[in-house]
């Protein structure tokens, strides 16, 4: 057997020294062991969450409850059981701080979790701000982004409870890939209903789903009563993340071996995506520094709900901290939609929850960022909103797209265009103080990367991207789909 022999200089990093073997790690570079001068902030998978963080029992004024639309009553675990496993359910309506995460989706994430935590010093170069800027990234997971912290978990309780099969509905595609990616793994089989305006941009991520072994349709589709009745209507209608929520619940409601899996707005799902607050927290504290400013995009509200959760905990104890919530100018829900009980999706097959809404019936502008098309947002964000622990801003996409290739620009990361409503936030407030005189520390959660959304940045780059501003008129129209349900306390 011939033996093969590499030279020993080729280990340029394990170099003999005289005086024997010099390991790499003991190279230390002086420099960057100081948390001024150092660009990631990484912890040991030893050091991922064991528990995620429920705010629920924190929150200053209690969520309003849960309607069933047929009676107006507050729904009970048996009203939402042919959808969700108990222990999900259980999760929903938690009053407990702290939730443990289970030891099998622990394994899981710790194939990609903790995520980097990043100090943005090229970016802050490159705008010239006084500011720090801190990243934390969601993107470097399987499927790209944050979605799988809840897919994984969601999967697994599925699993134990006895399902085989989950539907889903899937607005960009990165839902629809972390839920299949999370099925794959955990064995169950998976339905996703994709938004077809994103189904038509984004070929690859249709890809994806099926790569890891998902059955995928265009959302209106022709399988559902939901998606037939809206294509009678208007058959080339591009989608809505609420017509594909209908045809997913559909879907779901119908079979016994089925649950339905949402990949936001809901309370459990905002709970799971809590790991990236708790480790940017301790991320932050490696960096020496704790942030003046929170930021994330919202869509449903999931990322956002992630990385601000923890951060708030520490705000309503009494630290100052602002916390932003971006969302796109066509789809602003936070920023011109009502606080109000309306159903999650278009079909009104959901029960009835208080939050931020444009009405059930909106269909947003096909805008780039799929996954921000939502007529609603998470209702415990909703409250907070209305509790004036969290502001929202709105922006146009051409600006959020010029923000996302600064960013690209300079920390090197091609953004998700949903993850580029951060950025946008994050170099407007640094820009704001500059113009104060003031010297802040920003962080915002880059929740995904943009490799599946080239055709985004093809039609930014060529400039052929649309600024859709509602006019108030069209928000009034929409709103009208509201009229007679409930009213919030
Ligand atoms: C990368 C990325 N960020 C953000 C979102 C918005 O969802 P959420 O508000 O639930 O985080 C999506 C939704 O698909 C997404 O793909």
């Amino acid at each position: 057997m011939t033996r093969l022999s590499v030279p020993k200089e080729s280990f340029t990093g394990l170099a003999l020294r005289r005086g024997g073997r010099r390991s790499i790690l003991e190279d230390v570079d002086q420099t960057r062991s100081r948390a001024e001068s150092r660009t990631k902030f990484l912890l040991d998978e030893t050091q991922l969450p064991r528990r995620w963080y429920n705010i629920a029992p924190d929150m200053p004024a209690a969520p309003q409850p849960v309607l069933h639309p047929g009676t107006g009553e507050p729904v009970g675990p048996d009203d939402l059981a042919p959808l969700f496993p108990m222990e999900l359910i259980g999760q929903e309506v938690s009053e407990e701080p702290e939730i443990e995460i289970p030891d099998e989706v622990l394994d899981i994430y710790s194939l990609w979790r903790p995520t980097p935590l990043y100090r943005a010093r090229r970016l802050e170069e490159a705008i010239g701000t006084r500011s720090r800027i801190f990243y934390k990234y969601e993107g470097v997971s399987p499927p790209g982004s944050h979605k799988p912290n809840t897919a994984v978990a969601q999967a697994y309780y599925n699993k134990k409870e006895g399902r085989t099969r989950l539907a889903t509905e899937t607005g960009a595609g990165q839902w629809g890939s972390a839920l299949s990616f999370a099925c794959r793994l955990i064995g169950l089989e998976c339905k996703v209903y994709m938004v077809r305006v994103s189904y038509e941009q984004k070929p690859a991520r249709r890809s994806m789903i099926k790569a890891w072994g998902a059955d995928i349709v265009a959302s209106p589709s022709e399988g559902t009563q939901s998606g037939r009745a809206i294509l009678t209507e208007r058959p080339d209608s591009p989608g809505s993340l609420g017509i594909a929520i209908s045809e997913a619940v559909e879907d779901a409601a119908g079979r016994d071996d089925t649950a339905y899996s949402l990949g936001s707005v809901l309370n459990h799902v905002l709970l799971h995506q809590t790991v990236i607050g708790q480790e940017a927290l301790a991320q932050m504290e490696l960096a020496g520094a704790f942030p003046d400013v929170v930021i994330g995009c919202v869509g449903g509200g999931s990322n956002f709900a992630g990385l601000a959760f923890p951060f708030l905990r520490e705000k309503i104890a009494g630290r100052e901290i602002d916390v932003l919530a971006c969302e796109p100018a066509a789809c602003p829900t936070l920023t011109r939609g009502v606080f109000a009980y309306d159903f999650g999706d278009t079909s009104k097959l959901t029960p009835l929850v208080a939050m931020h809404t444009l009405g059930h019936d909106f269909v947003p502008a096909p805008i780039h960022a799929g996954g921000l098309r939502y007529h609603g947002v998470a209702p415990l964000i909703s409250q907070l909103v209305r509790d004036e622990l969290i502001r929202a801003e709105a922006f146009l996409q051409n600006d959020v797209f010029a923000s996302a290739l600064v960013f690209a620009g300079s920390e090197g990361i091609l953004p998700a265009p949903e993850a580029a409503h951060a950025i946008h936030g994050a170099l407007q407030v640094a820009r704001l103080a500059d113009e104060e005189g003031e010297e802040r520390t920003i962080l915002f959660n880059l929740s995904g990367h943009g490799h599946f959304d080239m055709a985004a940045y093809d039609n930014y780059l060529a400039g052929n991207l649309e600024d859709v501003a509602l006019d108030e008129a069209e928000i009034g129209r929409a709103l009208h789909a509201i009229e007679g349900l409930p009213t919030p306390a």
